[in-house]
């Protein structure tokens, strides 16, 4: 059974802005699921309704195995670290990242005083508080604020205020007040958008890497594809409220189900090729003045004579005797790789190279170029969907 699941959730804003349209989620326990879309997708507004911050139009929402649609936010059992994330301004590091856990004791004090009333100890099971001793909750307080603090790299900065400290610093804090709670789900909206590039790469593999040590169950929100391809179990690709794809880092890559995912997974991103093919042989397709024969397939007959997109990522982009004609307008290279950008000469559609092998060429020279056929999606241009892969039998 999965720890959350979330079942065709509709969100209107005012009667235009459909934010979430049917959307549909499983995530298991222990699984660290990545929502990623562009800006204005419905990514915040997904994991604010899972964590009860907005009330859902329709849809149920299940962690556990509670249904907890109504339920307001303390009753979730999720931690949430938010996009804007705000810290106490006037109570240190220490004390920030120990507010959660206070809180907890001090709700859990509360309801055992309540322990007469039946419906307050039940939710104080459900909430998973043991009986909460003061000392050994002080000590618990302690040991978790010095470990999480260690483990983002905050443990120097425990007495200042946020605002004597920096803005990824203080990022940091904001992540490391939610998974310093015990909770079912920890969501997390973009925590690592605030870090430098190095400091962002490291903390990616800090935090995954006490994900999977802890166990914990994530919903990460990122615009970013190389934070989702590195960090996801899984990947869920949203766009205009509606989940497009959910998959494995790979498959999502090698097998996008549409055009969106297909240019929005990938730097550079795919090259999108129009190409036609043949009226009479469904086993040939021409780009860029260039009939490329395939594999004969009969998936391709309905399409003859249709005009589509080859989809070919800049890494399959081969440089043959034969081939298309294509001009060379810059090759740059960053570190050991090189990317090589043309211009189709026939239909002047731009076309990208990557490889790590040695380019000798020259501004301005002309190549044939081919794809790699094990590797092409063809998409259909009106529906935008994949319609035929190489690497789909
Ligand atoms: N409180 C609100 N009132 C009205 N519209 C809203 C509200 N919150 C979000 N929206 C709209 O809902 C849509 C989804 O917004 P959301 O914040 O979920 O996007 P996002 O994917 O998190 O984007 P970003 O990457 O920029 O944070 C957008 O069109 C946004 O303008
Ligand atoms: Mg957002």
């Amino acid at each position: 059974m999965p720890e959350l699941s979330v079942q065709n959730l509709q969100k209107k804003f005012g009667n235009k802005v459909k934010a979430l349209d049917g959307v549909s989620l499983d995530v298991e326990s222990g699984e660290f699921f990545v929502l990623l879309g562009p800006s204005g997708s419905g990514k915040t507004t997904l994991i604010r309704c899972i964590a009860g911050l907005e009330m859902v139009d329709s849809g149920t929402i299940t962690i556990g195995n509670r249904v907890v649609t109504d339920f307001p936010p303390g009753e979730r059992n999720v931690a949430m670290v938010f996009q804007n994330y705000a810290l106490y301004p006037f109570l240190t590091v220490y004390e920030n990242l120990a507010f959660p856990l206070k809180a907890r004791g001090r709700l859990a004090k509360s309801l055992r005083e309540k322990s007469l009333d039946g419906n307050a100890s039940k939710l104080g099971s459900v909430l998973g508080f043991g009986p909460v001793n003061r000392q050994t909750l002080k000590k618990d307080i302690d040991d978790r604020v010095h470990r999480v603090a260690k483990m983002l790299q905050i443990d120097e900065l425990l007495d200042r205020k946020p605002g004597e400290i920096s803005g990824g610093q203080r990022q940091r804090v904001a992540l490391g007040r939610a998974l310093i709670r015990d909770a079912s789900v920890y969501l997390m909206d973009e925590p690592l958008s605030n870090l430098d590039a190095k400091l962002r790469a490291s903390t990616r593999i800090e935090l995954k890497h006490l994900q999977k040590e802890l166990g914990i169950t994530v919903v990460y929100v990122t615009h970013d594809q190389v934070e989702a391809m590195t960090m996801g179990d899984r990947i869920g690709v949203i766009n205009g409220g509606k989940l497009i794809q959910i998959g494995k880092p790979h498959d999502v890559y090698n097998l996008p189900e549409d055009l969106f995912v297909a240019s929005f997974l990938g730097d550079p991103p795919i090259n999108l090729i129009e190409a036609q093919v043949s009226a009479d042989d469904d086993s040939s397709i021409e780009f860029g003045g260039y009939r490329l024969t395939l594999p004969g397939d009969p998936r391709l007959s309905s399409f003859r004579g249709k005009i589509l997109k080859l989809g070919v990522r800049p890494e399959d982009v081969t440089l043959s005797s034969d081939g298309a004609k294509a001009t060379v307008q810059l090759t740059r290279s960053i570190g050991r790789t090189n990317y090589v950008s043309m211009l189709l000469t026939e239909t002047q559609e731009a076309v990208t190279k990557v490889t790590t092998e040695a380019v000798n060429l020259k501004d301005g020279q002309t190549v044939n170029i081919l794809p790699n056929t094990g590797t092409l999606d063809i998409f259909e241009s009106d529906t935008q969907k994949l319609v035929w892969s190489s690497k789909k039998k």
